[in-house]
């Protein structure tokens, strides 16, 4: 059976901070942040606003797009790293709120890649015959572990989410390859500590990332018999535009070709990647049979990447 994605929907906080807004906040330079990261502005949940309700609003537009009722999810998961509350799970809160009456439902936590974790999860649910539609989300409001007089990691977060719908697809679409893996030895080097703060060893990061990345795109093609040139669009975690470029141009793949949501949005953890995914097919970015690769890496250290033949 083919399984991929009917539907993608994401949620972008309306609260924009800019690089002159951060600059009144801790000893940094709109200059500093644009060169070393790429990014111009993020944006922040408004007032009232958690992590289950960006989730809400973001499954409620994948459902639309893939034209599925809620009563039709058999499961829903959500990556996050920062839940509303850790029971219930968010997953819980928006099946309620969504009307989802016949979903099972859990959170997912592998940080930046939890999106892929999830989507990778959905797949095999569906593959198996255990379950018809699964809806995965991926969403974080990192506005609450943001440390304030950090400037080396407040000025890279951002809140939002992304969703898709997980179903039966046509002969040769869907998810086609996928690699997980994990490095707990590594996950001192990015951490929520005591405090309950975001704490980066960024230079550490910035190193595995920039060797996973294309290592793990280029396994996901090969496990399917392509190789990096038949990649037509990649939708990388949007870490920092360096990291990202660097790994694009091992991998051979031009500017336009690479979703670019962290110059708007910041980093967005578990949201960063499904958001990308839904914005850059909504913008048209992404046509019906490309070749996409989703790449994800972080706290953990947990990464994973699929390549998937887009389309129903
Ligand atoms: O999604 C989870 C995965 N996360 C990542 O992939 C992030 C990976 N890491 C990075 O993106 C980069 O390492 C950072 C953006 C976090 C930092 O960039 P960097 O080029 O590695 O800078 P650095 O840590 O080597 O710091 C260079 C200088 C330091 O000053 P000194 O010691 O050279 O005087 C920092 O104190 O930049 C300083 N610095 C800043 N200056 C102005 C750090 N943050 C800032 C800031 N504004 N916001």
């Amino acid at each position: 059976m083919n399984v991929g994605i009917l539907g993608t929907g994401h949620y972008v906080p309306t609260k924009v901070m800019t690089n002159k807004d951060m600059e009144k906040i801790v000893d940094t330079t709109d200059e500093w942040i644009r060169t070393r990261t790429g990014i111009e502005e993020r944006r922040f949940a408004e007032d009232g606003i958690d992590t289950s309700d960006m989730s809400y609003h973001a499954a409620k537009e994948a459902l639309k797009e893939a034209n599925i009722s809620p009563e039709e999810i058999d499961l829903i998961l959500v990556a996050t790293v920062t839940p509303d509350t850790p029971f219930p799970s968010v997953a819980c809160t928006i099946q309620d709120r969504l009307g989802a009456t016949n979903a099972a439902a859990l959170d997912i936590g592998a940080a930046c890649a939890g999106f892929v974790y999830g989507l990778v999860t959905a797949t095999q649910f569906v593959k198996a015959g255990a379950y018809k539609h699964v809806l995965v989300v991926g969403a974080d409001k990192l506005s609450k572990i943001i440390d304030w007089e950090d400037r080396s990691t407040c000025v890279l977060l951002g809140d939002g989410a992304g969703a898709v719908v997980v179903g039966e697809v046509g002969e040769g679409k869907g998810v086609l390859s996928f690699e997980l893996g994990s490095k707990g030895s590594g996950g001192k080097d990015l951490l929520q500590n005591k405090e309950g703060f975001m704490e980066m060893n960024g230079r550490e990061v910035f190193k595995f990332a920039v060797r996973q990345m294309p290592e793990s795109t280029v396994n996901v093609v090969e496990k399917i018999a392509l190789a990096k040139e038949d990649v037509d669009y990649l939708v990388p975690h949007q870490a920092n535009i360096r990291i990202m470029d660097a790994a694009r141009e091992r991998l051979g793949i031009s500017s336009d070709k690479m979703a670019k949501t962290i110059t708007k949005y910041g980093n967005n953890s578990s949201a960063s990647i499904p958001m990308a995914l839904s914005e850059s097919v909504k913008n048209g970015n992404i046509k019906d049979n490309d070749l996409i690769v989703l790449v994800g890496f972080g706290g953990g250290l947990a990464w994973g990447a699929a390549a998937i033949r887009w389309g129903v």
